[in-house]
C-alpha cells in the first residue's frame, strides 16, 4: 500500500448473527458450505480436515450422519476461511485480507469497550438436558483427527468457561477437550493460562473447580477465547462489546457458571484433583497427533450427581482445527504443559513433570 490512508479503515463493523446457527445461514448465503453424509469419524473427517485445512479458500464442511452418531448430530469444519471470515468478524466480503485486518484493528482493537454479559432465564441450550448415567459424550461424532492421536477430540472448536474463587471474576479459553468415556472428557489447560491459575486456587483450597464447556458455539466467542484477553477480563464481555449489545446468558444448575444461552452443547461439571486415571496421549499442540511427545492425560473417576450435559435439539459439535493445527510436530513448548482431564462435569488436574 502507498497512499496515505494505508493501515487505516473506514468501514463499519456489524456482526449479523448472535449464535452458531445463524452464523450457518450467512456462511451458506455466501456459498461456502459444503454438506458431507456418511463421512466416519474414524478417518474420513480428519482426511478431510487435512484436504482443506490449508487453503486460504477452503469451504466449511458440515459432516451429519456419521456412523456411530444420531442423525443430526453434526461436525462442522473450517469456519475461518474465505469470505465468510469478513462475515464471521462483521465486515463487507469485498475486504481482501489486509483490508480485514486494518479494519478488525480500527473497529475493535482502538478502543476496547466490554459490555458486560446479561443473564437470562432460559435459552435454547436447556431445550435437552441429560444429566448422571444418562450421559453420553460417545454419541457425538468427534473425529480422531490425526492418525497418531490419542482418542477422539470432541473439543476443538471450543471454549471452557471457569470462576477465580478469590477475585471472581470469569474466564473463557480455548482448552482442547478428548473423549475418555462416556461421562468423562479430557481438557488441556497451559500453565500460566487463567483456567490454569483458576483451578490451582480452588485446589490450594481443596475444593474442585466448577467448569461449563462449551461444545458448538458462536464462532466469535471461539475466537476470542483462544486471544490473550488480560487477567480479570471475560472475553464473553468483550465479544459483547463488538457486538455493541450483551451477550445473553443463562446459569448452570449445578455450577452457577454462565454460558450463551444460544449455544449448541455445553458440558457442566467440575474438575477435581481425585481419583486420577494415567493415560497416555501423543499430540500435536500437544493433544493431537505427533509422535514420541509423551504428553499425559489424567483422568477423573467423575462423581455422579453433578454431571449435567445440555444440547440444543440437533446440537452441534463445533470443530474448528485451524491449519496452525493440522500436523504440527514436536519440540514445541505446548508440548511439556499439563494436561488435565476434565469428566463433562468431573475433572482432575495433573500437570507433567
Ligand atoms: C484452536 C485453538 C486451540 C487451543 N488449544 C489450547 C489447549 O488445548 N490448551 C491451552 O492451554 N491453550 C490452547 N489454546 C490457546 C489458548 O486458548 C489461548 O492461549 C487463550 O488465550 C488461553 O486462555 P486465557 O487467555 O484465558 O488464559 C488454543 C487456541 C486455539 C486458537
Amino acid at each position: 500500500m502507498n497512499d496515505s490512508s494505508a493501515g487505516k479503515s473506514n468501514v463499519t463493523a456489524n456482526i449479523a448473527y448472535d449464535d452458531l446457527r445463524e452464523w450457518l445461514v450467512r456462511a451458506e448465503l455466501l456459498g461456502e458450505v459444503r454438506n458431507v453424509k456418511g463421512a466416519s469419524w474414524q478417518e474420513d473427517i480428519g482426511l478431510a480436515a487435512e484436504a482443506i485445512l490449508r487453503e486460504e479458500n477452503g469451504p466449511c464442511v458440515v459432516f451429519d450422519e456419521v456412523p456411530g452418531s444420531p442423525k443430526g448430530f453434526r461436525v462442522l469444519l473450517n469456519m475461518f476461511a474465505g469470505v465468510r471470515r469478513n462475515m464471521t468478524l462483521g465486515f463487507p466480503d469485498h475486504l481482501t485480507k489486509w483490508e480485514l485486518s486494518d479494519a478488525f484493528r480500527e473497529a475493535y482493537l482502538k478502543e476496547q469497550k466490554p459490555i458486560p454479559h446479561e443473564i437470562v432465564e432460559d435459552g435454547p441450550i436447556f431445550e435437552n438436558i441429560i444429566t448422571g448415567d444418562a450421559i453420553d459424550v460417545t454419541k457425538f461424532p468427534s473425529p480422531v483427527w490425526h492418525e497418531l492421536d490419542g482418542g477422539r477430540y470432541i473439543g476443538t472448536g471450543t471454549y471452557s468457561i471457569t470462576r477465580d474463587p478469590e477475585e471472581n471474576w470469569l474466564n473463557a479459553g480455548a482448552y482442547r477437550a478428548m473423549v475418555h468415556d462416556k461421562t468423562s472428557v479430557g481438557m488441556l489447560m497451559a500453565a500460566g493460562h487463567h483456567a490454569t491459575i483458576h483451578c490451582e486456587k480452588y485446589f490450594k483450597r481443596g475444593e474442585p473447580m466448577p467448569v461449563v464447556m462449551v461444545l458448538g458455539g458462536d464462532p466469535l466467542c471461539f475466537f476470542y477465547g483462544g486471544l490473550e484477553a488480560p487477567y480479570g477480563v471475560f472475553e464473553i464481555d468483550v465479544v459483547g462489546g463488538l457486538r455493541g449489545k450483551a451477550m445473553k446468558m443463562v446459569k448452570g444448575k449445578i455450577t452457577g457458571l454462565p454460558f450463551p444461552a444460544g449455544a449448541e452443547i455445553v458440558l457442566e461439571g467440575y474438575v477435581t484433583p481425585e481419583k486420577r486415571v494415567m493415560k497416555a496421549s501423543p499430540g500435536c499442540m500437544p493433544t493431537c497427533a505427533s509422535a514420541g511427545t509423551g504428553s499425559v492425560i489424567t483422568k477423573a473417576v467423575a462423581k455422579p450427581a453433578t454431571n449435567r450435559l445440555m444440547q440444543r435439539k440437533w446440537g452441534f459439535s463445533v470443530d474448528c482445527e485451524s491449519a496452525a493445527c493440522a500436523s504440527m510436530a514436536p519440540p514445541r513448548d505446548y508440548l511439556v504443559e499439563p494436561e488435565v482431564s476434565v469428566p463433562p462435569r468431573k475433572r482432575a488436574l495433573k500437570r507433567s513433570r
